[in-house]
C-alpha cells in the first residue's frame, strides 16, 4: 500500500517548522560575533538589505518548487525539468550538502548540550575570566570521551523527531519548541538590557560605523543570510513539499524570514548589552559563546539560572535545524528508494553520525590530520558554506527565473495567495531572474578568492 504523502496540519505549523529550520546556531552563535567583528549596526543594515533583496525572494522560490511538485529535491527537479540530468544533479547536490552540513552542525549542537550539563554542574562557578573558561572549553572539545557521546546524543534526539514523521514529529516538536525558544530569548534580552551599563551595548548595536565596511563585509553578510535562512540545499523546498496548495507562499515566506531575522537581532540584544555592561570586548569571534558568555553570567544576578537557560535555548535552536537537515535526506530516500520512513530515518541518522566522527575529533586527536591544510571540520564547513550552498542557490534561482515557464511560475505562486497584487509577484520574479543570481554569483567568486576587492 502506498501511503499518502503527509501535509502540515496548519499554516502555522509550516511557518514554525520552517522558521525552526532557519533559526539555529547561525542566529545565536554566528550572527552576534559577525556583528561584533564587523562594525555593529553597519553589519546589521547590510544584512537586512541582503535578506530583503536576496534571501526573501530565494526563500519564496525554494518553497514554490517544493509545493508545486510535492516531492523531495531530486523528484522536484525530475518532474519540472522533464528528467534533465543536470537539474536532477542540482537536487542531488542538495542531498549531499545535507549530509555534509548535518555531520558537522550536529557536533556543535552536541557541544551546546554538553554546556547545559556543565552549567547545571556549576562548572563556571568562581571562574573570573574567559581564559579559564577557554581552558575548560579546550579540554572538553579535544576530549573524544566528551564530544562523541554528545554527538551521538544530539543525533539521537534528531532521529527521534524525524522518526515520528512530519505531523507527529517535526510539526508537533516545532509547535512546542519555537514558542519556548521565543520565550527564553525574551527573558534573556530583558535580563541583558536591564543590567547597569547595558546602554553602551545597545548603542553599539544601533550606531552604524560604515568605515569598517568592505566588499568582504558584504560577502559575509550575504553568506550569513543564506546560511541563516537554510537556503541553497532544498531544506525549504522539502518543507514546502508538505504544504497545501491552499496556503499562501508569499505571506508564509515573509513570516519565516521575519522570524529568523528578528531572532538573530534579538540574539545581539541578548549578548551585547551584557558584554558591555561587564566591560568585555565584542569582537571575540567564535569563542564568544563558549568562553566568554559562561563567565559573563557569573557577574549577573541569577546568572546560574540564566546560563542554563541560555544553553537550553542554543540547543533548542540547533535541534529545530538538525531535524530539517535530516528530513531533507530522509524525504529523498523514502521517495526515491521506497524505504519505509522509520527504517530510513534510523539508517540515515547512523550514517550521518559516522560521517560526523572525524568532524567531532577535528579539535582533538585528529587536529593534525588535514586535507588542503584544513581539518575535516573546517573542510566540510568550507565546502558546504562557501561552495555547495551558493552553487545550489544559484542553480535553484536560475531554474525558476530562466528554465521554468514564466506563466507556470506565476500561476503556481499565485495559487493560495489571493489578494496579493500582481505587481509584487512581478517584482519578485524579476528579482529572482536577475538580481538574486548575479549577487550570489559575485559573492561566490569573492568567497572563493577569485575576485578580491
Ligand atoms: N539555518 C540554520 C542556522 O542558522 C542552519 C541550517 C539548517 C541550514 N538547515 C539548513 C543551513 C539548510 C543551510 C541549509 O543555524
Amino acid at each position: 500500500m502506498i501511503k499518502q504523502r503527509e501535509q502540515w496540519g496548519s499554516k502555522l505549523g509550516f511557518i514554525l517548522a520552517a522558521a525552526g529550520s532557519a533559526v539555529g546556531l547561525g542566529n545565536i552563535w554566528k550572527f552576534p560575533y559577525l556583528v561584533g567583528e564587523n562594525g555593529g549596526a553597519a553589519f546589521i543594515i547590510l544584512y537586512l538589505i541582503c535578506v530583503l533583496l536576496v534571501g526573501l525572494p530565494a526563500v519564496m522560490a525554494e518553497i514554490l518548487i517544493g509545493r508545486t511538485t510535492q516531492k523531495n529535491p531530486v523528484g522536484c527537479f525530475r518532474e519540472l525539468s522533464k528528467k534533465n540530468p543536470f537539474w536532477m544533479g542540482v537536487g542531488l547536490l542538495g542531498i549531499i550538502t545535507g549530509f555534509i552540513i548535518l555531520s558537522y552542525y550536529n557536533v556543535i549542537a552536541g557541544w551546546s548540550l554538553g554546556y547545559i550539563i556543565e552549567s547545571v554542574k556549576g562548572s563556571f562557578h568562581n571562574m573570573e575570566n574567559p581564559e579559564i573558561a577557554g581552558e575548560l572549553f579546550f579540554q572538553n572539545s579535544t576530549n573524544f570521551k566528551w564530544v562523541l557521546p554528545l554527538h551521538a546524543g544530539f543525533m539521537f534526539f534528531t532521529i527521534a523527531i524525524i522518526y515520528s514523521g512530519v505531523n507527529k514529529g517535526i510539526e508537533k516538536a516545532s509547535k512546542f519548541l519555537m514558542p519556548a525558544l521565543l520565550l527564553f530569548i525574551f527573558i534573556l534580552v530583558v535580563r541583558g538590557i536591564t543590567l547597569d551599563g547595558a546602554q553602551k551595548g545597545i548603542d553599539y548595536l544601533l550606531k552604524a560605523d560604515f568605515s569598517s565596511v568592505t566588499a568582504k563585509t558584504v560577502s559575509l553578510a550575504l553568506g550569513q543570510a543564506f546560511f541563516s535562512l537554510s537556503l541553497g540545499m532544498g531544506a525549504l523546498l522539502t518543507y514546502g513539499s508538505y504544504m497545501s496548495k491552499k496556503d499562501n507562499i508569499i505571506t508564509s515566506s515573509v513570516s519565516i524570514v521575519a522570524l529568523d531575522t528578528l531572532i538573530a537581532i534579538f540574539a545581539g540584544f541578548m549578548i551585547f548589552p551584557a558584554l558591555f555592561a561587564l566591560q568585555m570586548q565584542p569582537d571575540q569571534g567564535p569563542a564568544l559563546i563558549f568562553n566568554i558568555l559562561p563567565v559573563m553570567f557569573n557577574s549577573i544576578p541569577g546568572g546560574y539560572f540564566f546560563r542554563i537557560l541560555f544553553f537550553i535555548l542554543l540547543s533548542v535552536a540547533a535541534l529545530t535545524s538538525t531535524i530539517s537537515l535530516l528530513e531533507v535526506i530522509t524525504a529523498y530516500v523514502v521517495d526515491e528508494f521506497k524505504i519505509p520512513r522509520k527504517k530510513a530515518t534510523i539508517l540515515l541518522g547512523v550514517i550521518v553520525f559516522l560521517i560526523g566522527i572525524p568532524n567531532a575529533l577535528s579539535f582533538g586527536v585528529m587536529q593534525d590530520f588535514t586535507i588542503f591544510g584544513k581539518t575535516f571540520f573546517n573542510l566540510f564547513d568550507y565546502i558546504a558554506s562557501n561552495i555547495f550552498l551558493p552553487l545550489g542557490g544559484l542553480c535553484i534561482t536560475i531554474f525558476v527565473g530562466w528554465f521554468w515557464k514564466k506563466q507556470d511560475v506565476v500561476d503556481n505562486i499565485t495559487e493560495g495567495s489571493k489578494g496579493i497584487s500582481p505587481i509584487i509577484i512581478n517584482i519578485w520574479f524579476y528579482l529572482v531572474k536577475f538580481i538574486v543570481p548575479v549577487l550570489i554569483f559575485l559573492i561566490f567568486l569573492t568567497s572563493l578568492g577569485i575576485i578580491t576587492i
